[in-house]
């Protein structure tokens, strides 16, 4: 029922782990399953996405597609990243079972999340960019400044 890509990235996952002080850093909760997602961006001056690491707490859909999703965004510009949709990620990994899609859209809130987080940092609007709304990494904030 997987595809031999999501296999691929769930059992060989791309980018895990995680950056000390991160540019960016974004944590979001899938609130149909209680999984949770979170990612961490190193962007340079030049606004481009040089390193990214994401850990999860979640099933291997969410793995996978995590995996997939830190592929697509890195060496991209923070605008190009944020064009990097759950839809694309699934497309790159030859689809998921249709009950596993709610999995994918961990990766693109917490990419947007990590997203927000830079650019709030940084002072710097995007269009279409907005505050994620399952950001549950409040509480940690004061120790990234
Ligand atoms: Fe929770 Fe897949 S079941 S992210």
């Amino acid at each position: 029922m997987y595809s031999e890509k999501v296999m691929d990235h769930f059992t060989n996952p791309r980018n895990m782990g995680e950056i000390e002080n991160a540019s960016g850093v974004g944590t979001v909760g899938n609130a149909k399953c209680g999984d949770i997602m979170r990612i961490y961006f190193d962007i340079d001056d030049n606004q481009v996405i040089q390193d990214v690491k994401f850990k999860t707490f979640g099933c291997g859909a969410a793995v996978a597609t995590s995996s997939m999703a830190t592929e697509l965004v890195k060496g991209k510009t923070i605008y190009e990243a944020l064009q990097v949709t759950n839809k694309a990620v699934m497309e790159a990994l030859d689809g998921l079972p249709p009950v596993k899609v709610h999995c994918s859209l961990l990766a693109e809130e917490a990419i947007h999340a990590a997203l927000w987080d830079y650019c709030q940092k940084n002072d710097i609007q995007i269009e279409g960019l907005e505050k994620p709304k399952d950001d549950i990494s409040e509480e940690e904030e004061e120790e990234e400044y």
